[in-house]
C-alpha cells in the first residue's frame, strides 16, 4: 500500500497503518538529526514552496529545515510581501505559483478549508500546515511521536486535552489521530471554548481541571487563540490562569509519570506555568519541537516517493 496519497491534507481520512509507518521512518529521521551531518538527498532536485498566510515560527521552520536536509530547492513566500497583500486572491497566487513547477506546496492559511480547495487547482502534493481551526496535520503526528517515544505506545492511553479546544485545529488533528488508535480523550476547559456538537466527537468533557486530568497518562495544554476570538470567552486571564492554568500543584491530580505537552507558542502564566514548561522531568515541548522535523521530513520523504513513482507510471502508460 502506498502510504500517503498525492498530498497530506488531514488527520480525517488516515488509517492507522499510514500514522505508523510515517511515524517509523520519522524515527529514522530522529537518529539522521541528531548526527553531525544531517543530510539525504531523497528530495535532491526536487522545488518545494512554503506558502505561509499566517504567522508561524516552529512550523515554518521545522518545515522548511526538513526540505533542506532532504536536499530540495526551498523557498519560502513572503506572504506580507506578495501580491496577496495587493488583493491577489489565495487560488490566483498558488495558479502562479503552480506555473513555476514546484513538487511540493507546504500551507498555512486562516480559513478552515482553503488548502483542500488549493490542492484541487495546483498539480503538486500539498502539505497542510494548518487551516483555520479545521486541521493541523504534522502537529497530530510529531504529537504522536513524542507519546510514542515517551510512553512506549500508542493505544489505551488517557489523554487530556486542556483549555481552547473550539478554536484549534491542533485539538481537532490529535483527537482524530488519538481516537483512530483506541486512546481515551478527554476534553478539558470552560464550556466557551468547547466546540458546537462535542458529544458526538466520541470523548469526555470536563469544566474542571483537577477531574479532567486526574490519573491522565498525557496532559497537552493549548493557547488561547485570542486572535481567532471575537468577544470575550473567558472572563479574565487572571482567573482563566487560576482556574485552568496547569502547574506542578494541579498536575499532581495526574498519573506521577504522566508528560506535559504544549505546540507552543505558549503563553506563560496563562495556560501553564513557566517553571513547569521548563521541567524536562515533565514536560517533553522541547522533544515536540525536535519531533516536529523528523516527522515533516518523513512525510516530505513519502510524498516524493509518490510523485516519482506516478512519473514512473506515466511513463510506462506512454510507452
Ligand atoms: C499551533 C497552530 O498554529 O495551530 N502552533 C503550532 O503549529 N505549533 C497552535 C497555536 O497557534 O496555538
Amino acid at each position: 500500500m502506498a502510504i500517503l496519497a498525492k498530498h497530506l491534507l488531514g488527520i480525517e481520512t488516515m488509517a492507522p497503518e499510514e500514522i505508523f509507518s510515517i511515524l517509523d521512518l520519522a524515527e529514522s529521521y530522529v537518529t539522521l538529526n541528531r548526527d553531525q551531518v544531517k543530510h539525504s538527498n531523497v528530495l535532491a532536485g526536487m522545488t518545494q514552496i512554503n506558502m505561509f498566510f499566517e504567522n508561524s515560527t516552529r512550523t515554518q521552520a521545522s518545515f522548511e529545515l526538513a526540505g533542506k536536509r532532504l536536499g530540495a530547492d526551498v523557498m519560502n513566500m513572503a506572504v506580507a510581501k506578495s501580491s496577496i497583500a495587493k488583493g491577489e486572491t489565495l487560488i490566483d497566487t498558488a495558479l502562479t505559483l503552480n506555473a513555476m513547477r514546484p513538487d511540493l506546496i507546504v500551507v498555512r492559511h486562516p480559513s478552515s478549508g482553503a488548502v483542500n480547495l488549493l490542492a484541487e487547482k495546483v498539480n503538486c502534493s500539498v502539505v497542510n500546515a494548518g487551516d483555520g481551526r479545521h486541521e493541523h496535520p504534522t502537529q497530530a503526528l510529531l504529537d504522536a511521536l513524542t507519546i510514542r517515544r515517551a510512553k512506549g505506545r500508542l493505544t489505551r492511553l488517557t489523554i487530556a486535552i486542556c483549555g481552547d479546544i473550539s478554536h484549534s485545529r491542533v485539538a481537532r488533528s490529535n483527537i482524530l489521530l488519538l481516537g483512530k488508535l483506541g486512546n481515551r480523550i478527554r476534553l478539558v476547559g470552560p464550556r466557551t471554548l468547547m466546540p458546537f456538537g462535542i458529544d458526538e466527537f466520541g470523548v469526555e468533557v470536563f469544566d474542571d481541571l483537577r477531574k479532567g486530568i486526574n490519573a491522565a497518562d498525557v496532559v497537552m495544554m493549548l493557547r488561547l487563540q485570542t486572535e481567532r476570538m471575537e468577544g470575550a470567552f473567558v472572563p479574565s486571564v487572571r482567573e482563566y490562569y487560576h482556574l485552568y492554568g496547569l502547574d506542578a500543584e494541579k498536575l499532581k491530580f495526574a498519573k506521577a509519570d504522566a508528560i506535559v505537552m504544549h505546540p507552543g507558542p505558549m503563553n506563560r502564566g496563562v495556560e501553564i506555568d513557566g517553571a513547569l514548561a521548563d521541567d524536562i522531568g515533565r514536560s517533553v515541548i522541547q522533544d515536540q519541537v525536535e519531533m516536529g522535523v523528523a516527522v515533516r521530513m518523513a512525510v516530505l520523504d513519502l510524498l516524493a516517493r509518490n510523485l516519482r513513482r506516478a512519473v514512473l507510471e506515466a511513463g510506462r502508460s506512454r510507452k
